[in-house]
C-alpha cells in the first residue's frame, strides 16, 4: 500500500494558470522479459504436482504479470481532473490512453508492461519512462466492476503521472524484486523483478539444492520451524504497521524465509485504537483476538489458510468453518450454536471498507463474539501513543521506536515533533553517524525554523549517505532559503541527474537556475518535468514563457 511523506522538497511556489497544449510522447520501454511463476516453479510439478496446480490458481500466484496477460480493457472519466482514461490493446500491447479535450487539452498514450493485483480486489499497471517505473494512476476494482481513480488521487485536477514503483512496493507483489539503482527512488537498470507473481522460493527459499538432489537435497521446512519464523513467512508480506522502521544497516530486501522478521524491522501501531481498520492488517487483527491470543503459538496464518490453496466460494463456508471447529469442540457450536448456521466467520469475521484502500473490503481478523458495527475510532484526545505490534516484534529499539515517531511527524502529524525530537537527539548521542536519525533531526530542525542546525544535520547526513537524494533536496531548500542559491542549484542538479522524474526537484531546479540567469538550463529542467508529469500545468507555462522572451522567474514558497 501506497503512504506518501511530507517532505520539504518544494522550493518553489507556482502561480497556476490554465493554459495547456497538447501533448504526446513518444518512450521505448524495455521488452518485458519477465516470466511467470508458473515457469519458474515448474520444476517442482514433477514431484508435487497437485500442489503445484492448486497453487497456480490462488491470488497469490497471479499477484503480478505481464500486463497483455492480465488487461481488462475499459474507460474511467474523472471529473475532477476532466481526463478520461482508457485501457486498450494495440498491436498486440496493452495501453493506457490519456485524453482532455477542450482548452486544457491533454492527449497522450503509454505502454503497459505489467500488472499488479491479482484482480480479487483491485489491479493496476506497471510502466517505465527512460528506465523509471511508475504505477498508472487508475486501477480496475472488481467490487464495482470498472476502473476509477486510486484512492490517494480521487479529487486531482492534473494527472498524476509519475507515481514512483520502488522495490518496496514490488517485493510484496512480485518474484525476486530488485534493489532501485543507488541514488534513486524507482529507476531500475534492468528489469524491476524477475517473475510476475508470488512464487515457491517466496516462502520455502532457495530450492536448488533439493531441486538437484532429485528431492533428497535440502529444503526448508516451514512446519518445523518455531512459530515466530514460520509466521514470520507470511508477515513479511501481510503486516505493515501504522509504521514500520528498518533496523539500523538491514533491508528487509534480504529477509530469508526462516530468519526472523523482527531481526529485520520494527512494527509499530496506535494504541487505543482496538486494532486497526486498513487493509493488509490481518496480523495486527488476529493478535489482538481472544483466539490467539490465549492459544498463543499453536495459531498461526495456516490454522486457518492453505498457502497453497484459495478455495472456492462454494467450499469457503465449510472451509472455514471446519477451522473453528478444531478447537471450539463443544457439541454446541456444531449443532445448537444460533440454529447451527454454518457460516461462523459471516458473524464472528465480518467483511469491512478499508479506508485507506477505496472500493475494497477485507476481512475483520479480530474474531470477536458481538463484532461492533463502528469501525474502531482514533485513540480519544492527545497525540499518537505507538506501540509494537502485539506478539510480533516485542523488542524495538529506542532508535526505531524514534524514526517511528519522526515518520508520524513527515507524514503531516506535527503534535508529535516534540517527542519526536528528544527521542533522536538521545539516540545520535550514542550514535552519531546514522544518517537516517541525522537526517531525520535535520527535518525537525528546519520545522522549527532552525535553518542553521537544519543545514548542519542535513550536510552530516548526506556525507554519511550521499546517496541519499531526499536529504540532498532537503538541503538544497534549507540552502536556498538561506541564500545560497548557487549551492542550491548544484546540488539540486546534480541530484536531478539521476533522478529526472521527481518533479517537485526539477521544479526546485528550474526556478534556481532562472533566478540565476541560466534560462537554458531552466527549460531544459521544465522540459524533463513534462516528459513524467505532461499535465503538470505550472511547467508548461513557465517553459512557455521562457521560450517567448517573457519569463518571470517564480517566487519562493516563502515568499523570498
Ligand atoms: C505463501 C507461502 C507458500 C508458498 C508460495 C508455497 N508454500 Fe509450500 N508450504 C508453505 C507452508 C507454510 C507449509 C507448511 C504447512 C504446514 O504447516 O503444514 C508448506 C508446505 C509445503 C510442502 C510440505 C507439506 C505438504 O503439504 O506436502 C511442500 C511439498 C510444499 N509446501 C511445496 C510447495 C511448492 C511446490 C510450492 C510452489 C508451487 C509452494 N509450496 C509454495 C508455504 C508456502
Ligand atoms: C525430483 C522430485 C522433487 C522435485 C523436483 C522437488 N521436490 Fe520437493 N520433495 C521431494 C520429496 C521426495 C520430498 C520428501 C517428501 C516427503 O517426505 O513427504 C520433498 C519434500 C519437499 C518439501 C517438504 C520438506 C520437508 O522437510 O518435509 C518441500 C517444502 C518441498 N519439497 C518443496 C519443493 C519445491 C519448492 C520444489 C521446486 C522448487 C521441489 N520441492 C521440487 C521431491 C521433489
Ligand atoms: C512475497 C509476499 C507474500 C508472502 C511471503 C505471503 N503472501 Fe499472501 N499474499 C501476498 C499478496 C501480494 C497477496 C494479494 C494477491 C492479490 O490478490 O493480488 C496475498 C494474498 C493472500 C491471501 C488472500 C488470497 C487467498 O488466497 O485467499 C491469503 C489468505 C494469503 N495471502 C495468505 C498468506 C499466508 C498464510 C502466508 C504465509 C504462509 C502468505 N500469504 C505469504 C503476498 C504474500
Ligand atoms: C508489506 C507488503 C506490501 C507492500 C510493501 C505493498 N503491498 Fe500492496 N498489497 C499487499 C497485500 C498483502 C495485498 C492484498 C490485500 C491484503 O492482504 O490485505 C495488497 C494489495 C494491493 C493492491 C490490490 C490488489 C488486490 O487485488 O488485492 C494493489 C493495487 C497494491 N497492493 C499496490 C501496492 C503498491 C503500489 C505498493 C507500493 C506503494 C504496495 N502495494 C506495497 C502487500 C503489500
Ligand atoms: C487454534 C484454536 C482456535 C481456532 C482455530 C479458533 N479459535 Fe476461537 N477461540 C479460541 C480460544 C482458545 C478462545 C478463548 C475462549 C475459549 O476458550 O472459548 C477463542 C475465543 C473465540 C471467541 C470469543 C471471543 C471473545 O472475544 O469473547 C469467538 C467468537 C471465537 N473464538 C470464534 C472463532 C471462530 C469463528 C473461529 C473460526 C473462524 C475460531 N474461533 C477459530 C481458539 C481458537
Ligand atoms: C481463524 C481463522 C483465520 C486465521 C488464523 C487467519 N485468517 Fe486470514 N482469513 C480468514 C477468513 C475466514 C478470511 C475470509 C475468506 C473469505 O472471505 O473467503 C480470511 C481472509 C484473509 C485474506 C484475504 C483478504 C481479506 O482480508 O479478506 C488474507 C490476505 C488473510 N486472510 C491473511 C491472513 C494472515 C496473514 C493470517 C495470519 C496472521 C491469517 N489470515 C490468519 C480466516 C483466518
Ligand atoms: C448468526 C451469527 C452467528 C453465527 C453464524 C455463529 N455465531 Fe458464534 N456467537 C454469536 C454471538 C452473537 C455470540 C455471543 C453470544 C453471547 O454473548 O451470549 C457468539 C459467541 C461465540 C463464541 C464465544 C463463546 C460463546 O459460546 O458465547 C464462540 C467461541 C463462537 N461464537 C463460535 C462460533 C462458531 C465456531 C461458529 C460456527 C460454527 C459460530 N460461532 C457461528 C453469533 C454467531
Amino acid at each position: 500500500m501506497r503512504r506518501d511523506h511530507i517532505r520539504l522538497w518544494t522550493f518553489v511556489l507556482m502561480a497556476l494558470g490554465c493554459a495547456g497544449s497538447g501533448f504526446s510522447r513518444q518512450t521505448a520501454s524495455p521488452a518485458p522479459r519477465v516470466t511467470s511463476v508458473r515457469e519458474l516453479d515448474a520444476p517442482c510439478a514433477k514431484c508435487h504436482n497437485q500442489i503445484y496446480q492448486r497453487y497456480l490458481a490462488t491470488p497469490m500466484a497471479n499477484a503480478s504479470g505481464l500486463a497483455m496477460d492480465g488487461m481488462t480493457p475499459g474507460t474511467h472519466s474523472d471529473t475532477a481532473s476532466g481526463i478520461i482514461y482508457r485501457v486498450l490493446e494495440k498491436d498486440g500491447a496493452a495501453w493506457l490512453r490519456y485524453d482532455r479535450p477542450g482548452n486544457q487539452n491533454l492527449h497522450g498514450e503509454q505502454k503497459l508492461d505489467y500488472f499488479m493485483g491479482s484482480g480479487n480486489h483491485a489491479r493496476t499497471y506497471l510502466y517505465s519512462i527512460n528506465g523509471y517505473w511508475f504505477e498508472t494512476p487508475i486501477a480496475y476494482y472488481r467490487e464495482k466492476a470498472s476502473y476509477d481513480m486510486r484512492p490517494s488521487f480521487q479529487g486531482e485536477k492534473e494527472m498524476p503521472f509519475n507515481l514512483p514503483q520502488n522495490a518496496a512496493c514490488i517485493r510484496c507483489h512480485m518474484n525476486g524484486a530488485q534493489a532501485e539503482d543507488p541514488g534513486t527512488r524507482n529507476h531500475y537498470k534492468g528489469l524491476p523483478f524477475l517473475h510476475g507473481g508470488i512464487a515457491c522460493e517466496d516462502c520455502h527459499g532457495d530450492a536448488s539444492a533439493h531441486v538437484a538432489g532429485g528431492g533428497n537435497g535440502p529444503i526448508l521446512n516451514l512446519a518445523k520451524l518455531d512459530s515466530e519464523r514460520q509466521v514470520g513467512v507470511c508477515l513479511l508480506c501481510h503486516l505493515e504497521g501504522d509504521v514500520s522502521v528498518e533496523h539500523r544497516g538491514r533491508s528487509i530486501m534480504n529477509y530469508k524465509p526462516g530468519e526472523r522478521i523482527a531481526d529485520y524491522i520494527s512494527y509499530f501501531v496506535r494504541s487505543g485504537t482496538g486494532g486497526t481498520n486498513r487493509g493488509v492488517s490481518q496480523v495486527e487483527g488476529l493478535y489482538l483476538s481472544m483466539c490467539k491470543r490465549t492459544s498463543g503459538a499453536k495459531m498461526s496464518c495456516t490454522t486457518c489458510h492453505d498457502p497453497h490453496y484459495s478455495p472456492t466460494a462454494q467450499e469457503r463456508t465449510t472451509f472455514y468453518r471446519d477451522k473453528c471447529l478444531t478447537c471450539h469442540t463443544d457439541a454446541k457450536y456444531a449443532t445448537a450454536h444460533f440454529n447451527s448456521t454454518p457460516d461462523c466467520i459471516s458473524c464472528h469475521m465480518p467483511k469491512r471498507e478499508a479506508p485507506d484502500l477505496a472500493h475494497s473490503v477485507w476481512t475483520d481478523h479480530r474474531i470477536r463474539a458481538r463484532p461492533d458495527a463502528a469501525a474502531p475510532a482514533q485513540a480519544p484526545g492527545g497525540a499518537a501513543e505507538l506501540i509494537s505490534v502485539p506478539g510480533v516484534a516485542p523488542e524495538a529499539t529506542p532508535r526505531d521506536v524514534a524514526l517511528a515517531y519522526y515518520q508520524l511527524v513527515a507524514a503531516g502529524e506535527l503534535s508529535v515533533a516534540e517527542r519526536a525530537r528528544s527521542l533522536l537527539e538521545n539516540v545520535v548521542r550514542s550514535d552519531p553517524g546514522d544518517s537516517d536519525v541525522v537526517a531525520a533531526l535535520g527535518f525537525l530542525a528546519y520545522l522549527r525554523g532552525d535553518r542553521q542546525k537544519a543545514t548542519v544535520f542535513y550536510e552530516s547526513a548526506l556525507s554519511l549517505d550521499p546517496n541519499n537524494f531526499n536529504v540532498a533536496i532537503d538541503l538544497g531548500v534549507v540552502l536556498a532559503r538561506a541564500g545560497n542559491l548557487q549551492r542550491a542549484a548544484d546540488l539540486w542538479s546534480s541530484t536531478f541527474e539521476s533522478n529526472e522524474d521527481i518533479t517537485e526537484l526539477g521544479m526546485n531546479v528550474a526556478t534556481a537556475e532562472c533566478r540565476l540567469g541560466e534560462l537554458k538550463a531552466a527549460a531544459d529542467a521544465l522540459r524533463r518535468v513534462l516528459i513524467y508529469s505532461p499535465d503538470h500545468r505550472a511547467a508548461r507555462l513557465e517553459l512557455n514563457a521562457i521560450e517567448s522572451g517573457n519569463q518571470t522567474c517564480p517566487p519562493s514558497s516563502d515568499g523570498k
